[in-house]
């Protein structure tokens, strides 16, 4: 006999870091997985050792890490464990990634700046991962820095299901923050049943991150309800401004979208503070207690989360889940 032929089984397992075991354990209740038991602790200098508790051979294996803070940690650990998965011989390793960290440093603003978001796919891929699943990314382009299958998924449809519900009867307006992020808010305003568009001019000083020097709103946005929307919220400059900007030029309230809730201090305060009637966030990245505040809602993305890798493990369709 010249072969030996096996019909063989896919299996699916799931693996989480130790940023936000919670989001990736919600995530195994909906695909009724459990999170693969592991190792995981700290040397003394800071090197970490992680070991799979479980045979993970053959396996379609999803690992998934929320970077929030300290990111570099969790983007060492991201990179040890799929490193560990590919010397156990799993099949198929996605990181799942629902915040891609760096993903602000797109490109070179000036010379002798990195890229660090490639940087980041690079050494993802050198680790071993073949695929990256991953939400609302800060600029599209950097599906293109990962070279392997990009799973991108959206969470419009989430906030925009849950604010077009709550705020069905106020005359809208969606508000991008920057010129950047137009685009974003015609998809917003789509959804929303044609509401108009404003954006604020947003001036920044390149050698101050996280510095915003001047705003103006370009866009009708008085007596509506203002939709400000944003991909993520750090330390809240951007928003806190723009919820002032609009009530200043009129708006009768402010509500505040966002995917990642970056929430770096002080955006609780600053948040509470701002004005807006409700910042509603998704779980992306943990938002501790201490970091939450009486306006916010946050919902969760692991139904889609866990839909896509159900797509993704049964060769289905992932851009399916957005279609309408
Ligand atoms: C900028 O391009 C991003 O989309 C966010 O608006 C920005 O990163 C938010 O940062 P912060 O909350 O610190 O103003």
């Amino acid at each position: 006999m010249s072969s030996l032929s096996i019909t063989t089984r896919k299996s699916l397992m799931l693996f989480s870091g130790r940023a936000y075991p919670e989001l990736a354990d919600e995530v195994g209740k909906y695909l009724d997985v459990t999170v693969t038991p592991q190792s995981a602790y700290d040397f003394a200098n800071g090197e970490i050792f992680v070991r799979f508790e479980e045979s993970v051979r053959g396996s379609d294996a999803f690992l998934i890490q929320s970077c929030g803070v300290p990111i570099n940690t969790w983007v060492m650990e991201t990179l040890i464990m799929i490193d560990a998965l590919k010397r156990a011989s799993a099949k198929r390793i996605t990181v799942v990634l629902p915040f891609y960290p760096y993903a602000r440093q797109d490109k070179k603003h000036r010379g002798r700046e990195p890229i660090s978001a490639r940087l980041i796919s690079d050494l993802l891929k050198t680790a071993g991962a073949q695929r990256l699943m991953t939400v609302d990314l800060h600029t599209d382009q950097i599906q293109g820095f990962f070279d392997g299958p990009v799973d991108h998924l959206f969470a419009q449809p989430l906030l925009g299901g849950y604010i077009g519900k709550k705020y069905s009867g106020d005359d809208l307006a969606v508000v991008s923050p920057d010129s950047g992020r137009v685009r974003t808010a015609e998809r917003w305003a789509d959804r929303l049943g044609g509401a108009p568009i404003a954006f604020i001019h947003k001036t920044r000083d390149p050698s101050r991150p996280n510095q915003v020097v001047a705003n103006r709103v370009v866009g009708e946005v008085k007596d509506r309800t203002c939709i400000i929307v944003d991909d993520m919220i750090d330390t809240g400059g951007t928003i806190a401004k723009a919820v002032k900007q609009v009530l200043e030029d009129g708006a009768k309230k402010v509500v505040v979208a966002a995917t990642h809730g970056v929430l770096s201090d002080p955006a609780a305060e600053r948040l509470a503070a701002s004005g807006a009637c409700e910042v509603v966030l998704t779980n992306t990245l943990a938002i501790p207690p201490s970091h939450q505040f009486e306006q916010l809602t946050v919902l969760s993305i692991a139904p889609l989360i866990a839909k896509a890798i159900h797509e993704v493990f049964e060769d289905g369709s992932v851009t399916s889940l957005f279609d309408n």
